[in-house]
């Protein structure tokens, strides 16, 4: 039974270092965005800083989808295109803990 237990510890453990790493995935964002999400990007999104951890994923997979943004969504969709599902969600998430 221990042995079971220590079993499942282990694989849970590699399994949290095996997750997306949303604050490495938003590095390339910076260039846009601002290091903190705080500037409309190329002068034309919206302030990304604030936004709902939800909100943020709608966004990332309607530009993902070719189905979300303005006229520069073309911009967008090339930055999340390589972006699964949970890649987006750790994105998302780590954005909305920005302070
Ligand atoms: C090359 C510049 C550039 C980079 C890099 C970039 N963005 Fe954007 N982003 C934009 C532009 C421009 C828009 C507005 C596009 C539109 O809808 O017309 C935008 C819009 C957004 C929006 C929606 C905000 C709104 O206006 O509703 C989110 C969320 C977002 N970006 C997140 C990200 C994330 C996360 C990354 C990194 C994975 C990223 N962006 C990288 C330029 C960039």
């Amino acid at each position: 039974m221990k042995k079971l237990v220590i079993a499942t510890l282990v694989t849970a453990g590699a399994l949290s270092l095996m997750a997306a790493d949303g604050k490495a995935l938003s590095a390339k964002c910076a260039g846009c965005h601002g290091a903190d999400f705080s500037k409309k990007a190329l002068g034309v999104s919206k302030v990304v800083k604030g936004m709902k951890a939800d909100e943020i994923v709608k966004a990332l997979q309607g530009y993902k989808a070719g189905t979300f943004g303005g006229s520069m969504k073309g911009v967008m969709k090339g930055q999340v295109a390589t972006y699964n599902d949970e890649q987006i969600k750790a994105v998302a998430d780590y954005i909305a803990t920005i302070k």
